[in-house]
């Protein structure tokens, strides 16, 4: 069946150009957002194989409606950062940004996905569960966050 996120957004890796809509979508999702060295450097590393970082583009306006940025660490992938526009939430595209980084890391021969979530981040935690990721720890998260973090996991293969 074809993933109702499919309809109206396109996926693809992601480009120099989106730099800028992603930051403007990373400041309205996050308490730490990244800034844009940060984004250049993963923009970087992605032609070289060192991670994945993915669009998701929503087809009438052309800009990215969310993004995914994955790091590929020895035999697994560590996803660093996920957000979806404020208007596209609730459509399935953090889901479909997910699975195709699941994709891309089996076709790499990669064996499991991790992450780190605010343990506070309901909706977060929430899709994380709905997508197969389970519980595999917790750890104090940074001195100014004043909570945990949970320890996410997922076995691909
Ligand atoms: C978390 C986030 C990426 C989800 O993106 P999204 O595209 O709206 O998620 P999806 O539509 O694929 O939702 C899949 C599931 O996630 C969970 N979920 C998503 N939004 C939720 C919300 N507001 N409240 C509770 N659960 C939610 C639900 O289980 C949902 O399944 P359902 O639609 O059947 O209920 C998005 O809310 C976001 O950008 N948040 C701010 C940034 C962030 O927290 N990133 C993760 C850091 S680790």
């Amino acid at each position: 069946m074809r993933p109702a996120a499919d309809v109206g957004f396109l996926y693809r890796s992601a480009r120099k150009s989106d730099i800028q809509d992603i930051l403007e979508i990373e400041k309205a999702s996050h308490p730490h957002p990244w800034d844009e060295k940060a984004f250049n450097v993963e923009f970087s590393k992605a032609a070289s194989g060192m991670n994945i970082f993915l669009v998701s583009e929503d087809e009438d306006s052309g800009e990215p409606a969310g993004y995914s940025v994955g790091n590929v660490i020895a035999d697994y992938v560590h996803i660093l950062n996920l957000a979806v526009a404020d208007r596209h939430k609730k459509h399935g595209v953090a889901t479909e940004l997910l699975r195709r980084t699941e994709q891309e890391a089996l076709k790499r021969k990669l064996g499991s996905i991790t992450l780190e979530v605010r343990a506070s981040n309901t909706q977060a935690i929430n899709l994380y569960k709905k997508t197969g990721y389970a519980e595999r720890g917790r750890r104090p998260g940074p001195v100014n966050a004043g909570e945990d973090d949970v320890l996410m996991w997922k076995n691909l293969l």
